[in-house]
């Protein structure tokens, strides 16, 4: 009953709320919803597209105590017929072992193609929730509620889905596209600082391959942080040695900026996803800064996170393949400073020939070449094949460059 007030009394305030519908054009369209304090709605935007059903939240333990029982009364509501499935947190369990726990739940509680699962977290929640969709009965419909920033903007969208294997990550996987994807950004506001500036990563990288407005807003937004009264005195550069301080100082983004930043990126993913739905080609522009990235992940045993492994990556690719003539310019000092303001400092004294070992293993390697995103210039981008050996050969002189910007910036 006090659920049911509750939900009440916010409906009113819905109906004043703003929200923007993207239609995600892929063989199978869906809708993105990206709107402010959606969440208590999330029962009656499922509506639109399903008759009450059974229905599966599944939500990591961290993310549910905050949000699940908002989403799971809203859900009860709108007449659904609600049940939860926590997973704990953390990489390690987006595994098969987790897979067979969710089947078994839905197995167990008489989930047949009818019913829908919701993926109510972040990337490893939407990757693990899809890919369990896509194999239950051979194949049932989930929805995507991102809860962070990184989600919203590139995990949420495309129907990649997966999980880890002990030694390999996403190495099983299937492309499964949602029915509908909810993003209310008010969830950001509960993200620790590392999980925004992995998303900050994540869109900057979309916007010097694809769009040179977004990279602009991206540059002015990072100058902001340092008019900041919290910024503290300690120089983020002295910080670093093979870890990132993640608490610098907390950055300033703003309801209009996250919304802006999301548009955006959901425009340039949408036009890449829909050009190359299963990543033969154009698709692979988004690993820009993810194969040096990845190594740099796994040579850190990933005390390094995702978005400072991928901010690297950019610059040293970027680098690389100005050195090897691909292109005229290398945005390597450019993005050093942006990503420098946003408070992510890359780490510097990183073994060249350890990183090397780690680029040969790349699962993305094809007889020994390895395609490389690169950006031409701002907002554009093309894809090379390089030989991995050759793209080693820039590894340490690319480390020996990054320590020059340093002493730059
Ligand atoms: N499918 C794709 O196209 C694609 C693209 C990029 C990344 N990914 C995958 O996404 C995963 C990384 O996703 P991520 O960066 O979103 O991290 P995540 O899902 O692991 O979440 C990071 C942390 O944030 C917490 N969290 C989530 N939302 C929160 C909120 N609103 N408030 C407070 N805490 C919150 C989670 O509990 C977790 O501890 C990886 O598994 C990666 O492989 C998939």
């Amino acid at each position: 009953m006090y659920g049911l007030s509750l939900y009440l009394s916010y409906k009113k305030i819905m109906t004043e709320t703003n929200f923007q519908t993207f239609n995600i054009n892929t063989t199978t369209p869906y809708n993105y919803i990206l709107g402010n304090s959606l969440l208590w709605d999330i029962g009656n935007l499922c509506r639109k597209i399903k008759n009450p059903c059974k229905v599966c939240i599944i939500s990591d333990e961290k993310v549910f105590s905050l949000y699940g029982n908002v989403v799971q009364t809203s859900l009860d509501v709108a007449y659904f017929h609600t049940y939860s499935f926590k997973i704990p947190e953390g990489e390690t369990n987006k595994s098969l072992n987790t897979v067979e726990s969710i089947i078994s739940f839905l197995n167990e509680n008489n989930f047949n193609r009818d019913d829908i699962l919701i993926a109510l977290g972040g990337g490893m929640i939407g990757d693990i929730t899809g890919f369990a969709a896509s194999i239950y009965m051979r194949g049932i419909n989930f929805i995507q509620i991102p809860t962070t920033f990184l989600s919203a903007i590139d995990a949420s969208i495309g129907g990649k889905t997966g999980v880890n294997l002990k030694y390999a990550k996403n190495l099983i996987g299937s492309f499964h596209q949602p029915s509908l994807v909810i993003c209310s950004i008010e969830t950001f506001r509960t993200l620790p600082q590392e999980d925004l500036r992995n998303g900050l990563v994540e869109a900057l990288k979309m916007a010097i391959i694809k769009d040179s407005s977004l990279f602009y807003y991206l540059k002015k937004l990072s100058a902001k942080q340092h008019l900041r009264q919290d910024f503290t005195q300690e120089h983020p550069i002295e910080n670093t040695s093979n870890t990132i301080s993640q608490q610098l100082y907390n950055l300033k983004i703003s309801s209009d900026d996250f919304m802006f930043i999301i548009e955006k990126s959901i425009a340039i993913k949408t036009k890449i996803v829909i050009e190359d739905e299963k990543e033969q080609h154009t698709r692979v522009l988004l690993n820009f800064g993810h194969t040096l990235g990845h190594a740099i992940e796994s040579y850190s045993k990933f005390t390094i996170s995702h978005g400072t492994a991928v901010a690297l990556g950019m610059i040293m690719e970027s680098f690389a393949m100005k050195q090897l003539e691909f292109v005229k310019t290398d945005f390597s000092i450019d993005l050093y400073k942006i990503l420098y303001n946003f408070g992510i400092t890359p780490p510097i004294s990183l073994d060249a020939k350890l990183l090397e070992n780690f680029i040969q293993k790349d699962k993305k390697n094809r007889e020994n070449h390895i395609n490389i995103p690169t950006v031409t210039q701002i907002g554009e981008s093309n894809i090379y094949k390089v030989s991995k050996n050759t793209l080693t050969e820039f590894v340490s002189e690319s480390l020996n460059i990054l320590e020059e910007i340093k002493h730059e910036v």
